[in-house]
């Protein structure tokens, strides 16, 4: 075979470049694939793996390394596909089984991994072994697998105990028994349609353990595991008023979970491949956190530390120090996260005057400065690339596409809606069909002569942020992230664990990664000289007279340190 001077350029620059492929969730960009907005394959409305299998080239031209793919099970849809009804197959809407394992096969052979959501905390109440369990009687093994308890009060009509859902209202619901008459009542932690499992049953461990390995199997490279703190509850479901503050929350993190995911990590190990876990936990104790991440156990989680805290350089410093901090000496690599289908989108957050999020308080409708969102968005984009570890993309962030605050209630889907008694608009705003071209009826969302509509309507002024827009616009965000991402991967030392805070000006964040790459930031209302660099290597905006205007971010080369 010939190989030309170029090639072995290439090659040269793959060996030393790249991450070994035993660590590629140490540094991936992992892009988040909300599969119902995603793209339409088969012109119903709702995307579907058809439409994400004929839109890989895009993804691979964005350069992300892996697709983390929100749940595709079939599903009632009570909670956008988390209320999951059978862990083996794949939601009709979305496609068939025989689609996904296509779809695994094209992503790899495109370099892509895939990571997909595990549900295990709950499952549907639509699922066979809930119906089984309403079926059979209070105290048979049935009910052994979910929570039933008898409610208090001398008939029974007070829930067990005092736990509140998540997405508001008691976190119990008491059904009626076989014989019609009211009986026990049923855990929930979210909605009434999503039952939690009881993790203290050997069946649901031995269950979880062979869906794992049904997924493995089909050669997924990694699972993202929902609500990953919750699966454990304290013996005896006692009440959280009164409840040793210093011991928690009696329904969340409790000690007995660790050696759920010892036992995951086992299985995920005997695979070839290096398969991978990150877990969703929303826990504000750091140090109870970076547990998960013991050798052990899960290789990554989200960090909504940084992605919850403010647009404030204090703040996100001492973010970025506490996860390098607690990670460090447990050997895991940090992730970055902006946004996700749960949270207000970063590009309208960071526009308004609070730019933290926090589900209790999800500030829908204050007013916010798109332009000014919009900066940070892009700065915030250049910082969580150039920082230590893995960075997660939201679908749709690298389009820069805004949260829709103004969806007529009549078309809220999301549970949160009804059951916060509509005073929490729910997560719809951030779950839009996503805008690909001009093209009228759903912007390119379903194949051009579909006449249903998408299954939640696009603004119109998407259709001048499409991706097909965007695609020939060097300064717009779709070509922000591409040259982001294609530096990273060329940077070795990107790819490393290097970083040290350089002396910089109050008001802007500067930092070094090794090899000659160098970090800056302006949190000022004023331009700010850049650090002393070689080279500038990359703006989130044009510089002004060589200076970093007001919330722009500059990636630098820099002189090798001196040892
Ligand atoms: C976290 C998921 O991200 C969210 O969308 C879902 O509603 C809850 N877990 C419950 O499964």
């Amino acid at each position: 075979m010939d190989v030309s001077p170029r090639d072995e350029q290439v090659a040269a620059e793959a060996a030393v470049e790249r991450p070994g492929p035993m660590q590629w969730w140490r540094t991936a960009v992992v892009y988040q694939v909300y599969p119902r907005s995603f793209a339409d394959g088969n012109g119903d409305g709702v995307g579907d793996i058809a439409g994400l299998r004929s839109r890989l080239p895009y993804l691979q031209q964005l350069g992300v390394d892996a697709l983390w793919i929100n749940p595709w099970y079939p599903s009632p849809m009570a909670d956008g596909g988390y209320d999951v009804a059978d862990y083996r197959d794949i939601e009709p809407d979305f496609g068939t089984l025989a689609e996904a394992e296509a779809l695994i096969a094209e992503a790899h052979g495109a370099g892509i991994r895939i990571i997909i959501d595990l549900v295990p905390n709950h499952c549907s109440s639509v699922h066979p072994w809930f119906v089984e369990a309403l079926a059979a009687e209070a105290g048979s093994p049935a009910r052994e697998r979910f929570h039933f308890r008898d409610g208090r009060g001398a008939d029974g009509s007070d829930p067990p105990n005092d736990w509140q859902s998540r997405f508001g209202g008691p976190a119990w619901t008491r059904v009626t028994e076989p014989g019609g008459m009211p009986g026990q009542w049923y855990l929930h932690l979210y909605a009434p349609e999503q039952p939690d499992l009881n993790w203290d049953n050997p069946q649901i461990r031995s269950e979880f353990e062979a869906v794992l390995r049904f997924w493995f199997d089909r050669g997924v490279d990694g699972i993202r595991i929902d609500v990953a703190d919750g699966l454990v509850k304290e013996p005896g479901l006692p009440d959280g008023a009164g409840f040793d503050p210093a011991r928690g929350v009696p329904w969340s993190d409790r000690d007995g979970v660790h050696e759920i995911y010892r036992s995951w990590r086992r299985i995920a190990d005997s695979y070839d491949g290096d398969r991978v876990f990150v877990g969703e936990m929303w826990i504000p104790d750091a140090e109870r956190f970076s547990m998960y991440l013991r050798p052990d156990e899960l290789h990554t989680a989200f960090n909504f530390d940084f992605l919850s805290c403010p647009w404030d350089g204090t703040a996100l410093r001492t973010s970025i120090d506490t996860t390098l901090q607690l990670n460090e000496p447990l050997g895991a690599p940090a992730t970055w996260v902006l946004s996700n289908h749960d949270v207000t989108r970063h590009v309208t957050r960071y526009g308004k005057e609070n730019t933290t999020f926090d589900f209790a308080d999800r500030r829908h409708g204050a007013p916010n400065d798109p332009a000014l969102g919009m900066r940070r968005a892009r700065a915030a984009a250049l910082l969580t690339m150039a920082l230590p570890g893995s960075v997660y993309v939201y679908q749709g962030e690298e389009l820069g596409l805004d949260e829709i605050e103004n969806l007529d209630d009549s078309l809220r889907q999301d549970p949160v809606w009804e059951r916060s008694g509509h005073t929490d608009p729910g997560r719809d705003g951030c779950r839009i069909p996503l805008p690909w071209s001009t093209e009228a009826s759903s912007l390119g969302f379903s194949p051009s002569g579909t006449t249903a509509a998408p299954w939640l309507p696009q603004p119109a002024h998407w259709a001048q942020v499409s991706a097909a827009v965007q695609e020939n616009d060097p300064a717009s965000m779709l070509a922000l992230y591409r040259s982001a991402i294609a530096i990273r991967k060329r940077r070795r030392g990107l790819g490393g664990t290097g970083f040290s805070w350089m002396k910089s000006e109050p008001g802007m964040l500067a930092f070094t990664r090794g090899d000659g790459f160098a970090f800056a930031l302006n949190l000022t209302d004023e331009a700010m000289v850049l650090p002393d660099h070689t080279s500038v290597l990359l703006t989130s905006t044009a510089l002004a007279g060589g200076c970093l205007p007001p919330d722009g971010a500059a990636w630098l080369a820099v002189a090798p340190e001196q040892d």
